[in-house]
């Protein structure tokens, strides 16, 4: 095989990027295992079948439940363009497991003014866990561009005493 000159300039260009590319990536993960967001081991790769969502636990009940004394989960379905339940309320200081999936396309499950930046993919379901420390109203974005209504995608979250 034979490279032109500016060929084989373009290649290494190529291969230049995709180095700094992974390297930022790679450091974006290590920065962010340091925090208090921690994704569950055992959870976070899990999959569903995105067309039997309502028909599958969790996610035939979404809403808040609670675990034990100090942890609560909350079943989030998001889907164009809003999530399920509409309305969510957390106690502050208890763990608050956020377990979230999508039906049709990639959406995110975005915590203003927090490190909550979870991705609603269609057929993965995806696990964060959180403790809010100030009680009050958080909005909720999507910050993936997911179609027409995307801008109006939102809800909120209400953290009680
Ligand atoms: Cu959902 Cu953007």
């Amino acid at each position: 095989m034979h490279f032109h000159k500016y060929e084989k300039i373009w290649l290494i260009f190529g291969i230049l990027s995709l180095a700094v590319f992974l390297s930022i990536v790679g450091f974006t993960a290590f920065a962010h295992g340091n925090e208090s967001v921690l994704c569950l081991p055992a959870g976070g790769m899990d999959t569903i079948d995105p067309e039997k969502v309502s028909e599958q636990a969790p996610f035939d009940k979404p809403g808040v439940r609670q675990i034990d004394e100090d942890r609560y989960e909350v079943v989030v379905v998001a889907q164009a363009f809003g999530y399920d339940p509409p309305d969510i309320k957390v106690p502050v200081g208890k763990e608050i497991i956020f377990t979230l999936t999508s039906t049709d396309v990639v959406h995110s499950f975005t915590i203003d003014n927090t490190k909550v930046n979870m991705m609603a993919v269609p057929g993965r379901i995806t696990h964060k866990s959180y403790i809010f420390d100030k009680p009050g109203k958080y909005l909720v974005l999507c910050n993936e561009y997911c179609g027409s209504g995307h801008h109006y995608m939102s809800t909120e979250i209400e953290v009680y005493e």
